[in-house]
């Protein structure tokens, strides 16, 4: 006998009280914070779904790792043990532990990443964009033509455009592009899934011009299981059959532990070319730490090890992708835009199509994401032109990103079903008054990744 609903295969050991704060107290907060929900402190947050990342529950047996853990500067037993779990899964021969994933990413590209090199990607997340311009790159996404129809219910709108791809190689030269990243899944292209298919036809195209390529694998786990659902030939194969292959097509990749790992901190670095490892692990030692902790306490290296065992439960996957898919449903069948179908770790709302009277330079997704915390205190992230517009170099003029998401990420293992019936419940009311939602102006800005510490000023007072 099987049974419809899908139940969360865990128990709860431990809670973490949440404290109600009501609608003046946030808007209170909101004036104080800038407008900018990075500076909202988490006990101010009812629901928090500003990121996926390092915000997991860790499992009894993870907690039971961290007691394990080997603290040794040198030849820890913890580093062996993580080692060895993540050559079981990914295959590469060397592996650089991190203390997170752009950490990962800076030395890769320190090493890699000329003033004028091109970098393909099917779309960058911002550190990997960020980290590519700091050292002179040029950081290029080529996400298929079917991710640009946010309504089209595509299965793997996270693939990379290939023929763009050779377009890109043949105009700039293999010779000016030192890798080529895939992205799975596509974080800030709607976290959309890239299939096998599309893995292998990206690697053929690498490999046929000795350009390596790196797989940005913060997600894996989830890619694997929608490549399980979604893919002929792959519904009887396990996730770890099926990540195995994903990376058996890459020269390397950079790991976020805090998304896939489970775990609250961590990521690696991992390629096959040896003198490449060996600068690698001399640029770790300057400012991470020594090749067997990295930046890490040996109690994380056990915690990931053993989640990227968890994470790969096709139990976990089942109820993992679900509880998204279930956001997703909900608020859609509503009337409110989503970007579809929903992606594994995230629904990502279009707020473009929701807030049509507010241009992109005013920031229609920052203003939505400060509506559903003003209302209910749920915590959302834009991921619209505050993260990405781009400056033209030539005139200085801002042209906004090409899409105005706010995306609602959901920490793994720590919201049940009644904590996501809230979350939309809150946005069904913000987008029954959407009309009534007005623009932003940035006050202060940094130059790099300004949306984590910006000021914002409402257009006009919100007038509810
Ligand atoms: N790559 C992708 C696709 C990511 O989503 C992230 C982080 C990173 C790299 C960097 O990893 O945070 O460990 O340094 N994404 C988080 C997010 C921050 O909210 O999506 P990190």
């Amino acid at each position: 006998m099987s049974f419809r609903t899908i139940i969360e295969p865990f128990k709860i050991k431990a809670v973490e009280p949440i404290r109600l704060t009501t609608q003046a107290e946030r808007e209170a907060i909101l004036e104080r914070a800038h407008y900018n929900l990075f500076l909202v402190r988490s006990d101010e947050v009812i629901i928090d779904l500003l990121t996926d990342s390092g915000t997991a529950a860790m499992s009894s047996e993870q907690w039971a790792g961290v007691m394990r853990g080997d603290e040794s500067y040198a030849g820890s037993r913890s580093f062996y043990f993580f080692e060895e779990t993540v050559r079981d899964i990914f295959g590469f021969k060397h592996v650089i532990p991190v203390h997170q994933g752009r950490a990962a990413e800076r030395i890769l590209f320190a090493l890699l990443c000329k003033p004028g090199c091109v970098i393909p990607n099917n779309t960058h997340f911002d550190t990997t964009r960020a980290n590519i311009e700091y050292r002179g790159g040029r950081a290029v996404d080529l996400p298929c033509p079917e991710l640009s129809d946010t309504t089209a219910p595509h299965p793997f709108k996270g693939n990379m455009d290939t023929d763009a791809l050779e377009r890109l190689i043949s105009e700039v030269g293999a010779e000016n592009i030192p890798l080529v990243m895939l992205t799975v899944t596509n974080n800030s292209g709607g976290g959309q899934p890239v299939s096998m298919a599309n893995i292998r036809a990206v690697s053929a195209i690498c490999r046929k011009y000795g350009i390596p390529l790196y797989i940005d694998a913060c997600r894996f786990a989830e890619n694997a299981y929608f490549i399980k659902l979604r893919e002929p030939g792959y519904a009887d194969k396990t996730p770890l059959e099926i990540a195995r292959e994903m990376f058996s097509y890459a020269d390397g990749c950079t790991m976020s532990a805090k998304k896939d790992g489970l775990a609250n901190i961590g990521g690696f670095l991992c390629t096959n070319d040896d003198a490449l490892a060996q600068q690698e692990k001399e640029l770790l030692i300057l400012t991470e730490g020594f090749p067997t902790y990295g930046g890490l306490a040996g109690r994380d290296l056990e915690a990931i090890a053993i989640g990227l065992r968890e994470v790969l439960d096709e139990h976990y996957l089942e109820y993992r992708l679900a509880s998204t898919r279930y956001l997703g449903e909900h608020i859609a069948r509503e009337g409110v835009p989503i970007v579809q179908p929903p992606g594994g770790h995230a629904v990502y709302i279009d707020a473009g199509r929701m807030l049509p009277h507010i241009p992109p330079l005013q920031f229609p997704g920052q203003s939505l994401a400060v509506e559903l915390y003003r209302l209910g205190g749920v915590r959302s992230c834009e991921i619209g032109s505050v993260m990405f517009a781009q400056r033209d170099p030539d005139t200085g003029e801002e042209r906004p990103a090409p899409r105005e998401l706010v995306r609602l990420a959901i920490p793994r293992r720590v919201y049940t079903q009644s904590h996501v019936d809230y979350v939309v419940e809150v946005i069904l009311v913000a987008h029954r008054h959407r009309e009534q939602l007005r623009g932003y102006r940035i006050t202060w800005q940094t130059p790099f990744l300004r949306h984590f510490s910006c000021h914002f000023e409402p257009l006009s007072p919100p007038s509810l």
